[in-house]
């Protein structure tokens, strides 16, 4: 051995890489030794991976490569010339979210790939192992010759070992408000999926899912397959081999650019992801997405306080009112076509009540949408740039009384800021409404990109949009500003790094019970969201809903739970914002306000820890959380079609304490379609020891508050 090489061994005397001549594979395992990598450059030097579980293989060899525009693919001729190792293992805490504290604990394995022929490019492969589920991102070191890469496309594959059951929705570039097909993986068929009739802005270009897609093999093991910190890139979808139980990534593109995403090094790719869990519940509790991400960047965010909130917007919804004053936009889709008489939703004196109804009953938030002008051309129209400036309100609406009144009642109001899907606009705006809001003491906005993108050629999911929802974080940050995102980039972890992403929408929310055409969501939507959608981040899916039917608005629509599952929500369904969705008045029963909405009051939207207690993917889950501060846990369960007993026990309760326990659930004959709203509520003594059986109505729940007596 030359003295040179001596060198390079010492160098990397910690290291996997071994001195030997031509190391070709490299393997690197959790901390508990449950899943492992093994990483390989075949003999054409084709750089590839293998997963296993328990020794048991999950995915299959897969190749990694890249095409880029003008340039020979990165796909074969690499070789390893370096790689590194390390442990981490340490804990972080939440400024608000799931719990307080999160252990982030992996081993890392990094490989240094060069090609050699002469063109001699280097590629670097980052994978992250934990015990809960596997990550790789892929590095463009600096290198000679090379400033800029337009990727074409990403091959990433996932080779999968069985035809596995899949909850999957469509590789739509547009979005994500399809409902969750089940499905074995040969079945997967995204393109019957295609052209819609409730979606405003949809493109199905080929048969790819989004993500997270979830997965349960045969042996009962389950996989969610995801991407971690997406930035300055295009969105991930996963191509659909049927016949060879295959996947590989598939970027969302943009006409305008000619590629998938265009990319200055030395440039990092998101991390691409896969959770592996034994018990479905274990998905829910991963924090893995979230420890993929950079820590916080942007200090303090105390100015965002959790909380729920009511608002003018339900009511646009189910057609009781319009987004704007001439009386047009109320919903059917967001119809236009005038109808004369204005029924506008955001007036004055209905903002007073819905302000008197949140301050009598112990809600922080305030919603109003149809606020400010514009909204009589907002949709169905190409011509939507420049429709909003977000700082004109319609004279109905005294902008300044109304924040009168909700500061004196002690009511936070929330910004609205409808984008109708023109972010140039947006962009040009933006630092006015801010500052609008912040002379108004406003700390958060709900943002919309309903429709198409405009420019024509980009998508809500490309990498130009993912950039502008980027910046959309950074300068409300720089403001102290929350963001609630609507039609949103998926959510990848991003939370961590800007905790101003308070929640987002990016799921088939409340809104399609109101008038979806295929009769809203079915009662197994949120038993799936949960192992789906959810592993992504909070989820603005503003659930109570308490008149179920509201045939007084709408004899073809209903949400399809019981009011009991609504109730549930709450708790299983994570967000740091949670709406209480319906009317005021939909909540009085007998001239009183209905006394489950005690439970509404009472909940906590920020936890110090959470616990899953039952868990079946597409058909169950109860989640127990425990709310920062006053300790106190909160219960939710729910089901989907199917009526079930939910077994409790209590062990996570604190030992030797009492607890005063109120259990809201499904009434005798309770049913989500013929009598969703039977309900029940029942007192009792709980401890640790406590075991309770609770009944279930189809598409039903149950919540229970959990308070220490003292
Ligand atoms: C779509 C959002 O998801 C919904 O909540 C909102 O009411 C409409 N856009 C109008 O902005
Ligand atoms: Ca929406």
């Amino acid at each position: 051995m030359n003295k040179f090489r001596l060198l390079l061994c010492v160098l990397f005397l910690s290291n996997l890489f071994s001195c030997k001549q031509e190391e070709r594979t490299l393997t690197v395992n959790s901390p508990n030794d449950s899943n492992k990598i093994i990483f390989n450059v075949s003999e054409e030097g084709r750089p590839n991976y293998m997963v296993s579980h328990n020794n048991t293989k999950v995915i299959d060899t897969s190749y990694m490569s890249f095409e880029v525009k003008d340039l020979p693919a990165f796909s074969g001729d690499f070789k390893i010339i370096g790689s590194t190792t390390s442990t981490s293992d340490d804990i972080w805490e939440m400024p608000w979210g799931e719990q307080l504290e999160v252990r982030n604990n992996y081993n890392e394995l990094i490989v240094n790939l060069q090609e050699q022929s002469e063109t001699n490019r280097e590629l670097t492969i980052h994978f992250k192992v934990y015990d809960d589920g596997i990550a790789f991102r892929y590095e463009f070191p600096e290198q000679k010759n090379l400033q800029e890469l337009l990727i074409t496309d990403e091959n990433t594959e996932f080779n999968l070992t069985g035809n596995h059951k899949v909850w999957w929705m469509p590789g739509d570039w547009d979005n994500y408000e399809h409902l969750y097909n089940e499905t074995l993986f040969s079945e997967i068929d995204a393109l019957s999926k295609q052209n819609h009739p409730d979606l405003n802005a949809t493109y199905i270009p080929e048969n790819a899912i989004n993500t997270p897609a979830t997965m349960k093999t045969d042996e009962g093991l389950y996989l969610s397959f995801h991407e971690a910190d997406l930035t300055d890139y295009a969105g991930m979808t996963l191509k659909i081999d049927n016949a060879n139980l295959n996947m590989v990534s598939e970027l969302v593109g943009s006409e305008r650019l000619g590629g998938k995403a265009k990319v200055q090094l030395p440039f990092n790719t998101p991390w691409r992801t896969i959770q592996i869990a034994e018990k479905a519940g274990d998905l829910i509790e991963s924090k893995m997405i979230l420890n993929l991400n950079d820590p916080n960047a942007i200090g303090d965010v105390s100015y965002f306080k959790p909380m729920k909130y009511v608002g003018i917007w339900w009511e646009m919804h189910i057609g009781k009112s319009t987004w704007d004053m001439e009386g047009s936009q109320d919903m059917n889709t967001y119809t236009t076509g005038k109808v004369g008489t204005s029924r506008h939703g955001a007036t004055t004196e209905n903002a007073k009540k819905y302000i008197d109804f949140a301050s009598q009953n112990g809600i922080r938030g305030l919603l109003v949408e149809g606020w400010n002008t514009g909204w009589d051309q907002w949709i169905n129209t190409d011509d939507r740039e420049g429709v909003f400036d977000f700082i004109t309100p319609y004279d109905d609406y005294d902008f300044d009384q109304v924040m009168l009144y909700a500061k004196d009642k002690g009511v936070e109001v929330i910004m609205h800021h409808e984008t109708s899907a023109a972010p140039r606009t947006y962009e040009k705006q933006m630092g006015v409404a801010y500052d609008f809001m912040k002379e108004n003491d406003i700390n958060s906005v709900k943002t919309g990109y309903v429709g198409a993108i405009i420019p024509k050629g980009e998508y809500h999911h490309g990498q130009w949009m993912v950039n502008h929802y980027q910046r959309v974080l950074e300068e409300a940050a720089k403001m102290k500003i929350a963001v609630n995102a609507h039609e949103p980039i998926k959510a990848t972890g991003k939370r961590r790094t800007y905790p101003n992403a308070i929640s987002r929408e990016g799921l088939r929310g409340q809104e399609f019970n109101a008038w979806a055409s295929d009769g809203g969501n079915p009662p197994s939507h949120l038993p799936t969201v949960a192992f789906t959608r959810m592993l992504a981040g909070p989820i603005d899916f503003t659930p109570g809903a308490f008149n179920i039917k509201f045939d007084e608005y709408k004899k073809e629509n209903q949400v399809n739970t019981t009011l009991a599952h609504q109730l549930a929500l709450y708790v299983v369904i994570y967000s740091p914002v949670q709406m209480a969705c319906d009317l005021p008045e939909h909540y009085i029963l007998d001239g009183k306000v209905h006394p489950a909405f005690k439970f509404i009051t009472d909940v906590g939207v920020d936890w110090q820890q959470t616990k899953v207690l039952e868990a079946e993917v597409g058909d169950y889950v109860t989640i127990a959380r425990q709310e920062r501060e006053s300790l106190n846990w909160f219960v939710g369960g729910i089901t989907d079609e199917n009526k079930r007993t939910a077994s409790l026990n209590f062990d996570f309760l604190e030992d030797g304490k009492s607890y005063e326990g109120t259990i809201y659930k499904d009434g005798l004959d309770a049913d989500w379609n013929d009598n969703p709203q039977a309900y029940e509520i029942e007192n009792i003594e709980l401890t640790k020891d406590s075991k309770l059986d609770v009944e279930l109505a189809p598409g039903g729940g149950f919540a229970i508050s959990i308070i220490e007596k003292r």
